[in-house]
């Protein structure tokens, strides 16, 4: 018997970021991020149960993608406690992304979330629990997409998420994201992110080398407090409207305290590129010419995610279009927005 399961999960922003783990991925700090709607990943899994002949099979756009499969094998050990069905079968995972693979927009993160939603689905098939999108089943979805890769964690949840122990919630946890969309005033659970592509070339360096460069940090437990100050600050802000400047600063600061730590260590790399410079140079006169709260934030990477209420998204768009767009690599850039979770597909 084959049982089967197809998911699509939305990639995150991360506002705050996480850069730091120890044990089984758990987080040095806590993370809230925005969930997008544009950036997913759609995914089919089947498991055949094949006691001889077991393993993993990966399809990626329909092509197999046998380099994915050794971080997808160390996953599976890692969660065969919890779904002892994993070590007897076959499991085939047909995915695809709706953008470009490993330039800095969290692939990992929506592509983890959907195995581990399609992973728990097929579980209640199997064992005949099936609490499908209960609150206990999402909070299980999350610790296990967390243990696929940790910004996967957010990824489960509608509008915006937090990772992490924070004392801004009593329910927060490092195994599990929360939601946090209930928590924000209108005007963040329609934000836009429009993502600059400065480059959709691979990665230099994995995001999992560098949050183990952080151990090496002299000033890794200041920035660690530093985030779970900003966590709280942030919540603080995005619970009512009119401080969306004060959004931008904190915002703005992650994102440059995450590459400045990249730059910090024993084996120092850069990955922000002249355009991404140029572009949050652009960023900041915007702002204090127009007034408009846009803001940027940067993954791992070079590309420029840019941050604003939807109200100003004509302004904002028509100064990309005039101004922003010659930096981008072929012109690219995708118009996304903070979005509704992840959904079951037929
Ligand atoms: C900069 O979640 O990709 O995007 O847990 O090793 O898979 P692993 O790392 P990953 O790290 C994401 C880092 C970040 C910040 C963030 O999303 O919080």
């Amino acid at each position: 018997m084959i049982h089967n399961a197809s998911w699509r999960a939305p990639s995150n922003i991360a506002l705050v970021k996480y850069w730091g783990k120890y044990g089984l991925q758990l987080p040095r700090n806590p993370s809230l991020s925005f969930t997008l709607s544009a950036c997913y990943t759609d995914m089919q899994v089947a498991v055949e149960h094949m006691p001889v002949t077991p393993g993993v099979s990966v399809l990626y756009e329909g092509q197999p993608r046998p380099s994915f499969e050794p971080k997808i094998r160390l996953f599976f050990n890692l969660i065969s406690d919890r779904f002892p069905w994993l070590k007897d079968s076959m499991v085939s995972i047909n995915s695809r992304n709706t953008f470009p693979h490993g330039a800095g927009i969290a692939s990992s993160a929506s592509a983890m979330c959907a195995l581990a939603l399609c992973l728990l689905e097929i579980d209640g098939q199997i064992s005949g629990h099936k609490n499908l999108l209960d609150d206990d089943w999402l909070r299980a979805a999350s610790e296990i997409a967390r243990i696929g890769s940790g910004s996967a964690s957010r990824s489960v949840f509608p509008i915006a998420a937090i990772w992490g122990e924070t004392v801004a919630s009593d329910n927060s946890s490092d195994a599990y994201a929360i939601p946090w969309g209930p928590q924000l005033a209108e005007v963040y659970k329609d934000y836009r992110d429009t993502i600059l592509i400065v480059s959709a070339s691979e990665k230099s360096v994995s995001s999992t080398a560098g949050h183990q460069l952080m151990e090496q940090l002299p000033y890794a437990d200041i920035r660690y407090s530093q985030a779970r100050d900003h966590l709280i600050q942030l919540c603080r802000i995005m619970e009512k409207e009119g401080d969306e400047m004060g959004f931008a600063a904190i915002v703005e600061a992650e994102a440059l305290q995450l590459h400045a730590l990249m730059m910090s260590g024993p084996q120092p790399f850069i990955l922000m590129e002249p355009a991404t410079l140029a572009i949050i140079r652009k960023v900041w006169s915007y702002r204090r010419d127009t007034g408009i709260p846009v803001c940027f934030t940067l993954d791992a990477g070079p590309n420029v995610h840019l941050l604003y209420p939807s109200r100003h998204q004509p302004a904002v768009m028509a100064w990309v279009q005039d101004e922003l767009v010659g930096y981008c690599s072929e012109g690219r850039f995708i118009e996304d927005r903070v979005g509704s979770g992840p959904e079951k597909l037929a």
